[in-house]
C-alpha cells in the first residue's frame, strides 16, 4: 500500500469526487499463475413458473384456460347466450372439456364468450396475432360461422374476423389478425353467428412474432433478455414447482411433450401463495414444456439442466407420508429420469428419442446434467436419491447428477445433507441462499474453505434480500452490488463452483408472489433489473481461467470494503479484473500484473462499471435505464493500471495483452 498524490492516468470513474491525497491500494494479479478453468456453465439461468413466469409470461399464449380444463372450467371466460360445457366425444383425450355454442334463437340475442387473458389480453398496433381453434359443426351442418374479435379497454371492437367451420369432424382452424390498436388489457371475444351450433376447444392467440418465430412460441422480449445474459446453463422447470403441492401436482415432464393441445393441465404449486389475490387461477398448461426448454437451451447455447421430482412433494407444503412415495413404489419416478435422458440423448430408434424426433428435433440435445429433488431435507431425501443414483449411474455413467443441500445456506439440514451427498457421490450439490446484504458480504469467502475433493457446488438459487425503508426485497442497487461482491468469491473458486444461477427469474407486475426477480414485465413491456446487469456482466466477462488477485498477498474479500477477482480470457486475450467497492468512499487502486513473460506488455483496454448513489434505486418499467453499465477506455502504464473506483461501485477492467 502506498500513499501519494494520484495522477489519474487511467480512467476517472468517480462521480464528481475531487482528486486528493489518498491511500492507494496496490493489487497484484499474477499472470503466470493460471488457475482453475472457468466452466462454460459458470453463470446461467434458473427458470420456474412462479410470478406468472411461464403461463402469462415467457410462454406467449394470451388466452387463459384455453382448453376449459381449470377446475372451474369457465374461469377466465365470460359467457353469454347459449354456451354449454361438454366432454363427450372430445377432440383431445387428455383435455376432454370443450364448449358448444348454439344459436340463441332470436336475431337480437347473442351467443359467445370472452377471455380475460392474463391480466388482460394484450396486442400491439400493426403486429400480427395467430388465432387457433379446434372446432366442428354438429347435427350434420355443412358450415357454421363465428367472429373472432379483439376488444379494447373501452369495450370497443378493434378487430373482427369471421371463421367458417366446415366439417362435422374436429379440425383445426386458424386466422392471422393484424391489430388495429395497441391494447394492454383487452379481451378476446368469440361471437357465434351460425344457424345451428358449433363445438370448440383449445382457443389460442399468439403473437406471430415470437422468439425465433416459433408457433408455440415464447415472448420475444423476454426470451431475448435471457439470451442476452449469455447463460451457460439453463435450469428448469424450478424450484418447488418440480415437487408440487402434493405428489399429484408435481411437474411431470412426460405430460409436457407432444401436441400442445393434448398436454394435460397441472395445478401450479404457487397457485395459492399470493398475499393479495384469492383467485386461484394459476395453472400450468405445459405449453412451455420440456421440449421447449431443451430448444431454448440450445438457442441460448446453454447446457440444459432439468430437475425432476425425487418422490417427495414440496416439504414446505406437505411434509408427511402422503407427500412421500414409498421406496418400493419409486420405480416410475426413476424411470421418468432414465426416460428423460433417453428423450434428450437417445437416437430416433429409441422409444423416447423417437418422440423427440417426431416433435422436430432429430439430433440429440446432448444432456449432461440432471437434478433429482429440489429443496428436500431429512433422511427421506437421501433414501430416495440413492435409488436414482444407482440406476442412473448404471445406465448413463456420463450423466452428472445434482443433489440438494436443502433450502438453507447453513444449519442443521445443510450440515446433515452435505455429508450425505458426499456419501452418495453426486457430482454437484445444489445450494440455495436468499439472504441479506451482510450475509452476502461476509460470505464472499464461503467457497475458499470448501473441500476441493468432494462434489462440486451448484449455487442454484440465490438473491440478496434487502430490507428497505419503503420497500422490502427490492431489486435495488444495494442488492445487486452485494451480489456482485459475493460473486467475486464464486469466481475465485471456479474449481468448486462451476455453476451459479440467480433466482427467481421472472415476475409479472400484476401477479407476483416473490421478489426480488431478475426480469419484471407487464403485458407489453419488460425491464432488466440492476441485478440482471450484474448477471450479464459476469456472463460476458467470465473469462477462461482464474488468476490470483491479492493485496499484501491476501485475496481481496472485504478489506477496506473491496472485493475482487481476476480471470484470464484466452479468446479475447485479456486480463479481466472485477472489483466491487461496497464502501462509502472513492478508492484509488493500482493494479500490477506480475509474472508477465519478457517482452510481454499491456495494451490498454476498457472499463465497464455500474454505480448509483441511491442504494434503493431500481430499474422499473417506467424507468428501465435508471442504472446501466457504462463503458470507457482504460490506459495502461507498463504492467500497471491506475484507477479510481467510486463508492458503491462495481467495475470490470479488461486489460489487453499487448
Ligand atoms: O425461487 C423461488 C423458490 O425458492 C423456489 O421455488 C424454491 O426452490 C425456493 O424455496
Amino acid at each position: 500500500m502506498k500513499t501519494y498524490k494520484i495522477l489519474i492516468a487511467a480512467i476517472a470513474l468517480t462521480m464528481g469526487a475531487a482528486t486528493q491525497a489518498q491511500t492507494v491500494r496496490s493489487l497484484t494479479v499474477n499472470a503466470s499463475k493460471l488457475g482453475a478453468k472457468i466452466a462454460s456453465t459458470k453463470y446461467g439461468i434458473f427458470f420456474e413458473d412462479i410470478n406468472y413466469g411461464a403461463d402469462g409470461g415467457l410462454y406467449a399464449e394470451k388466452i387463459k384456460n384455453r382448453s376449459f380444463e381449470f377446475p372451474q372450467p369457465f374461469m377466465g371466460w365470460n359467457t353469454f347466450g347459449k354456451v354449454e360445457l361438454r366432454k363427450d366425444d372430445p377432440a383431445f383425450d387428455k383435455n376432454p372439456n370443450y364448449v358448444r355454442l348454439t344459436n340463441p334463437g332470436h336475431r337480437e340475442r347473442r351467443t359467445g364468450l370472452e377471455n380475460e387473458g392474463f391480466f388482460g389480453v394484450s396486442v400491439k398496433k400493426d403486429a400480427e396475432y395467430r388465432f387457433k381453434v379446434t372446432a366442428r359443426t354438429i347435427n350434420g351442418s355443412a358450415s357454421e360461422k363465428f367472429k373472432v374479435q379483439l376488444i379494447n379497454e373501452s369495450n370497443d371492437v378493434v378487430n373482427s374476423t369471421e371463421i367458417n367451420v366446415t366439417s362435422t369432424d374436429w379440425k383445426p382452424y386458424e386466422i392471422v389478425i393484424k391489430a388495429d390498436q395497441t391494447i394492454a388489457r383487452g379481451k378476446l371475444r368469440i361471437q357465434f353467428i351460425g344457424r345451428g351450433a358449433v363445438d370448440m376447444d383449445h382457443l389460442s392467440l399468439f403473437p406471430v412474432d415470437t422468439w425465433k418465430g416459433r408457433e408455440n412460441g415464447m415472448r420475444k422480449d423476454l426470451a431475448q433478455a435471457l439470451n442476452d445474459l449469455h447463460p451457460g446453463v439453463f435450469r428448469f422447470p424450478g424450484g418447488c414447482i418440480v415437487e408440487g403441492t402434493d405428489l399429484a401436482s408435481r411437474y411431470e415432464w412426460k405430460n409436457s411433450i407432444g401436441p400442445v393441445e393434448n398436454r394435460p393441465l397441472n395445478q401450479n404449486r404457487w397457485n395459492y401463495t399470493f398475499e393479495d389475490r384469492n383467485s386461484a387461477d394459476y395453472f400450468q398448461t405445459y405449453g412451455l414444456g420440456f421440449y421447449e426448454y431443451f430448444l431454448l437451451s440450445e438457442d441460448f447455447g446453454a447446457e440444459p439442466l432439468p430437475i425432476l421430482s425425487c418422490g417427495l412433494a414440496c416439504q414446505f407444503q406437505t411434509n408427511n407420508e402422503s407427500g412421500r412415495v414409498p421406496l418400493k413404489e419409486l420405480q416410475p419416478y426413476i424411470d421418468d429420469a432414465l426416460d428423460l435422458i433417453e428423450f434428450a440423448n437417445g437416437d430416433k430408434t429409441t422409444k423416447w428419442g423417437a418422440i423427440r424426433a417426431s416433435m422436430g428435433h432429430e439430433a440429440p440435445f446432448n444432456l449432461k446434467f440432471i437434478g433429482i429433488g429440489n429443496e428436500q431435507w431429512d433422511s427421506v431425501y437421501p433414501e430416495r436419491l440413492a435409488l436414482f443414483v444407482q440406476q442412473i449411474r448404471a445406465k448413463y455413467p456420463k450423466i452428472q447428477i445434482i443433489g440438494s443441500s436443502g433450502p438453507d445456506s447453513e444449519g442443521k439440514q445443510f450440515d446433515y445433507l452435505w455429508p450425505e451427498m458426499k456419501r452418495l457421490k453426486v457430482d454437484l450439490v445444489d445450494e440455495h441462499y436468499y439472504r441479506n446484504p451482510q450475509w452476502f458480504l461476509s460470505h464472499a469467502d464461503r467457497y475458499d474453505k470448501y473441500d476441493r475433493k468432494g462434489p462440486k457446488v451448484f449455487a442454484g438459487e440465490y438473491a440478496c434480500h434487502v430490507k428497505g425503508e419503503n420497500k422490502d426485497k427490492a431489486n435495488s442497487w444495494e442488492a445487486a452490488l452485494c451480489e456482485a461482491a459475493f460473486l467475486t468469491g464464486i469466481e475465485r473458486n471456479a474449481d468448486v463452483v462451476p455453476m451459479a444461477t440467480y433466482a427467481p427469474l421472472f415476475a409479472h407486475v400484476d401477479g407476483w408472489q416473490w421478489r426480488p426477480d431478475l426480469i419484471w414485465f407487464d403485458n407489453l413491456r419488460s425491464v432488466r433489473s440492476v441485478n440482471w446487469y450484474i448477471q450479464q456482466l459476469y456472463g460476458i466477462y467470465k473469462g477462461s481461467n482464474v488468476l490470483p488477485i491479492t493485496e499484501n498477498k491476501k485475496p481481496l474479500i472485504g478489506q477496506n470494503n473491496l472485493y475482487a477477482s481476476a480471470v484470464w480470457d484466452e479468446k479475447a486475450r485479456e486480463y479481466i479484473v472485477k472489483v466491487a467497492n461496497t464502501g462509502d468512499s472513492v478508492q484509488q487502486l493500482e493494479i500490477t500484473l506480475t509474472g508477465l513473460k519478457k517482452k510481454e506488455t499491456l495494451a490498454g483496454g476498457k472499463v465497464i462499471w455500474m454505480h448509483t448513489d441511491k442504494l434503493m434505486q431500481e430499474n422499473t418499467l417506467d424507468n428501465p435505464k435508471a442504472v446501466l453499465p457504462k463503458e470507457s477506455d482504460l490506459t495502461t502504464e507498463g504492467n500497471q493500471v491506475k484507477i479510481e473506483i467510486g463508492a458503491k461501485t462495481f467495475a470490470i477492467y479488461c486489460i489487453k495483452k499487448g
